[in-house]
């Protein structure tokens, strides 16, 4: 039975800081940042990039910190509890479900991408795609893999479910080890591995020669400046800005439900603002030196500029899977660099994907008594089955319809409302006393009012704007293709239907007690 006193504690604060930077680091790092880099102007994505991220990152990255500890001092791993602290309404905790919902509708998805990943290190290793050397080609390689077509690569998705099920065991294992044996374990040695990783494929690029016969003579100088040559002309634009907030909160794992899952196995004491500088300054490390070197100055120098900004306009996918691959067809040992390419974005995406899993894991076996091991075994067999359509129906924009609204729209949702839990009904003295409890260092006092009114006024922004100009043509599905509207409503009953289960999970642990009781204190018996 789970209790208060047997609730797990990161070992170290260095394994702390390494597991969240470990959730943090992922795909966003490596594909998704370059890409939002690249289609808002290069060097003028990053004035609003730095801006959000003091203005809305590193405070809403304490918040979570603070909500999070909070919890796990009551018993709680998961939003619900979490929320129902916070707020002494029945209400909090169902709101708390997005917590649970966002991530585990995350992983859905994230891990069959994590998985690609997986299969492709092994393809550049045995040289698979060589021979298709063009982006079409490896287009096509691509859509044979998912199973999009049938072609002289694949004939069917064996491949793909084999490294899907690879990496769901993977997931699986780690997760039934528990925080400190399975998360902190894989973190202290994936994130030395993919910084060593990272910073040889750095060197790589940056030594690599422009192509023989490319007339412009683009160099990796050119390919550099693309993306940190400031082009302040876009700065005017909205669309500009909720890109980079939109980053921001994608890169740093915030407003998902996550970090409070992994905040609230923090000792009571620890320092939360350095834990969480330590984290961001991690992941922004790895975001801008690596991220920012890697995937598109490379392209800048194969391709030239016209066709990079085209690539980036196909998104991260077609960037990491379909350029990158050219690439190394391309320059001497190009097996070898592709494997560690592909290794690299495996070894980030397994660590986030665990800490996108870790929210039901504390569900389940927090608020429903069951053993770790059966709920990571539960859990892995949901998932997949969960996956499936996305598998599947993968031409028809199901992955696409699920990242909306849970990777993307219901983010900033969730951050507006944990923000104005915690700043205005538990109330901005409680909520700074939270913060800083335990901590040497010592935050700028000004930061007691980003997070009382510039945060959450920033959130309300975005959200207005973005409901306006984005998400309501969304909602309505313009434009998008007839055969697709069905597949599309797929993507959203699916999610409907996980929210609905949570709700269902916490109105049955919940349902029959007063209000005002949310201390989670179980007794014998209890189970
Ligand atoms: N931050 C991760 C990345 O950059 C992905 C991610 C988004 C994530 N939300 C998350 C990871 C929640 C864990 C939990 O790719």
């Amino acid at each position: 039975m789970t209790s208060v006193q047997q609730r797990e504690i990161w070992n170290t604060k260095v394994g702390l800081v390494f597991a969240l930077a470990g959730n943090a680091v992922g795909l966003g790092n490596l594909l998704r940042f370059p890409v939002q880099a690249a289609q808002n102007g290069g060097g003028a994505f990053m004035v609003p990039y730095f801006i959000s991220l003091i203005l809305l990152g590193i405070p809403l990255m304490w918040v979570e910190l603070a909500i999070g500890r909070r919890g796990g001092v009551h018993g709680f791993g998961t939003t619900p509890g979490m929320f129902g602290l916070l707020w002494r309404h029945p209400m909090a905790r169902y709101l708390g479900a997005f917590g649970v919902l966002i991530p585990t509708g995350l992983v859905v998805y994230y891990s069959y991408i994590v998985s690609w990943c997986l299969g492709y290190s092994f393809f550049s290793a045995a040289g698979s795609y060589f021979g298709e050397d063009t982006r079409t080609g490896m287009g096509s390689f691509l859509d044979g893999y998912i199973g999009v077509e049938a072609n002289q690569h694949f004939a069917n998705l064996g491949a793909a479910y084999f490294f899907f099920a690879v990496t769901m065991l993977l997931s699986v294992w780690i997760l039934s080890r528990g925080v400190v044996r399975g998360l902190e374990m894989l973190a202290k040695v994936a994130m030395p591995v993919l910084m060593l990783l990272g910073l040889v494929l750095v060197a790589r690029v940056l030594t690599l020669d422009p192509l023989p016969g490319n007339p412009e003579g683009w160099d990796i100088s050119h390919g550099l400046g693309f993306i940190w040559n400031p082009d302040l002309s876009s700065l005017t634009s909205a669309k500009v800005w909720l890109a980079a907030a939109g980053q921001v909160f994608f890169t740093l794992s915030l407003g998902f439900g996550a970090i409070q899952t992994y905040a609230s196995y923090i000792r009571e004491k620890q320092d939360l603002a350095l834990t969480g500088l330590a984290t961001a300054g991690v992941n922004e490390s790895v975001e801008v030196i690596i991220g920012g070197t890697l995937a598109i100055p490379a392209a800048v120098v194969f391709f030239g500029l016209a066709q990079t900004r085209e690539i980036a306009e196909g998104g991260a996918f077609s960037l990491g899977f379909l350029s990158v691959p050219v690439v190394f067809q391309q320059i001497p040992a190009g097996q070898f660099f592709g494997c560690l390419w592909f290794l690299l974005l495996f070894i980030a995406g397994i660590t986030s994907s665990v800490g996108m899993s870790q929210p039901a894991m504390a569900f389940l076996q927090e608020e429903f008594q069951i053993s770790r091991r059966k709920a990571a075994i539960m859990l892995g067999v949901g998932l997949f089955i969960l996956s499936q359509p996305v598998i599947l129906f993968m031409e028809f924009g199901f992955l696409d319809e699920m990242d909306y609204w849970v990777g993307t729209f219901g983010l900033v949702v969730m951050a507006l409302m944990e923000i104005i839990l915690f700043a205005w009904v538990f109330g901005m003295d409680n909520a700074w006393e939270e913060i800083t409890r335990g901590a040497q260092l010592n935050i700028p006092r000004v930061y007691y009012y980003v997070i009382k009114y510039v945060t959450p006024t920033a959130l309300l922004v975005i959200l207005g704007v973005w409901g306006y100009q984005d998400a309501f043509g969304v909602l309505m599905m313009d434009g998008v293709a007839e055969e697709a509207v069905p597949y599309k409503w797929g993507a959203r009953l699916l999610l409907l239907a996980l929210l609905l289960a949570i709700m269902y999970g916490i109105h049955k642990r919940w349902g029959g007690q007063p209000p005002d009781a949310p201390e989670h204190m179980p007794k014998e018996g209890d189970a």
